[in-house]
């Protein structure tokens, strides 16, 4: 088995594949199952999960507190693998501060003294400095292209360079850290892979948090340091999960994101006439694209009964984000991109206590980053034909390796 299958249960490639020549929808498979019903009974390898495929059972269950975030330690992962095996992927210094993984009260502890830092006003604040960010990539691409790959130029260093920014990691560092995030995120990671680059990923940010205890700044990672009783293990996770966290989904929105509008000429051409709909269009684009493709998953901690179906302590429940987001009880033509339709909950950014702390970031990432992009470059194209862009369906988040685009 590889090593994010333990944490996520692998579900049937007719409900996991994407359609040829349909980069941005679901499975075939995922959507008639969506139309047969609202939560589902699979069994798969081995495997029996429960997948959520209805808005209002998805909500239920992400608000849930008898739903269970640890997949760490849910029945399901110790049953994969020997004691020995679980001790060694997962030590405690591992689950030290890896909120993602906790459920209340431990998750409410550490989220409480992260919210402060991630409000709708600092997050506001930060603006000018994202701006300047995006702005000085898109120079950097101008002057060295055309034709330029929007991954390598600007995706994906403009999240990275910001997360680091805020948390007061070197830029230098990035390489490193990328590379690892990439393994740990990849469906095809060894077990032994995953040990690896995961420990080492935690040797990197056990030596950032001593230098910040030494040394701190004015960075988040200073001020957690100097305003909490946070050990050293748990900033070191935290630290960790923000980092990897901010790059790879808020990179992989803006590549795929504008693959999806340069796909949707009238759509693109919508957003050029009326920049102020960019708003709209992020929400839009998050919903249509729902890059946490393989769900959000959790596990019952007693018998919960949702949308009349008994789901049993132990089992483990997947939340589809992309058949969610498409429920037509939502949204009327869900699997239209309409930059202009009308907000709704979507749930790209998950719901309940879990729900991503780095939204609001990301959403000024993303508006700055559309915003300007567009602004610079009207004549922006795909360099290559649409079906040889390479897809990610090899990785846990969804999204593009490469966009060739020329202007
Ligand atoms: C949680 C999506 C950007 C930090 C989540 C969850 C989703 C998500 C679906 C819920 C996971 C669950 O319920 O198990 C996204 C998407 C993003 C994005 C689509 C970009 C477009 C970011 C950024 C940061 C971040 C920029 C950091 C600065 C986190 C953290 C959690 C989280 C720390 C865990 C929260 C908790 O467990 O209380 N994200 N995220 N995310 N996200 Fe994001």
């Amino acid at each position: 088995r590889n090593a994010q299958e333990l944490i996520r249960p692998q579900l049937p490639a007719e409900l996991t594949e994407k359609r040829a020549g349909c980069p941005f929808d679901p499975a075939a498979g995922l959507t008639e199952l969506s139309e047969r019903g609202r939560i589902h009974r699979i069994e798969h390898n081995g495997d029996t999960v429960w997948l959520v495929t209805g808005h209002d059972e998805a909500r239920a269950v992400l608000a849930d507190p008898a739903m269970s975030a640890d997949r760490i330690n849910s029945p399901r992962a110790r049953a994969l693998i020997s004691p020995e095996l679980h001790a060694e992927m997962f030590p405690p210094e591992r689950r030290a501060g890896s909120f993602i993984f906790m459920d209340a009260p431990e998750h409410t502890r550490i989220r409480k003294m992260l919210t402060g830092q991630f409000t709708v006003r600092r997050m506001r604040d930060l603006t000018p400095r994202i701006h300047e960010i995006v702005t000085t990539h898109l120079d950097a691409m101008v002057e060295k292209g055309p034709p330029a790959d929007l991954v390598q130029d600007f995706a994906l260093p403009v999240p990275s360079l910001v997360i680091c920014e805020l948390l007061g990691v070197d830029y230098g560092d990035r390489e490193e850290f990328q590379r690892r995030t990439a393994t740990l995120l990849s469906l095809t990671t060894t077990v032994d892979e995953q040990i690896r680059n995961s420990a080492e990923l935690r040797r990197f940010m056990q030596s950032l948090v001593r230098e910040k205890q030494r040394n701190p700044g004015d960075d988040l990672l200073s001020g957690l340091v100097r305003d909490t009783d946070l050990t050293a293990n748990e900033l070191g996770g935290i630290a960790n999960l923000l980092l990897i966290a901010g790059h790879e989904t808020t990179a992989n929105m803006l590549a795929l994101g504008t693959f999806a509008l340069l796909e949707h000429p009238e759509e693109l051409a919508k957003l050029q006439r009326d920049p102020e709909l960019v708003d709209n269009a992020v929400e839009e684009l998050l919903r249509y694209l729902s890059i946490i493709s393989m769900g959000v998953s959790r596990h019952a901690k007693q018998d919960v009964t949702i949308g009349g179906a008994t789901i049993r302590a132990g089992e483990t429940v997947v939340v589809s984000v992309p058949a969610v987001n498409r429920d037509e009880s939502q949204y009327d033509n869900p699997h239209e991109l309409l930059v202009d339709r009308p907000r709704g909950h979507h749930v790209a950014f998950g719901h309940g206590i879990h729900q991503c702390l780095g939204q609001q970031l990301a959403r000024v990432e993303m508006v700055v980053g559309f915003t300007e992009l567009l602004r610079r470059l009207p004549s922006l194209r795909l360099a290559v034909p649409a079906d040889e862009v390479p897809l990610r369906t090899d990785m846990s988040i969804y999204g593009v390796h490469r966009l060739p685009v020329t202007w």
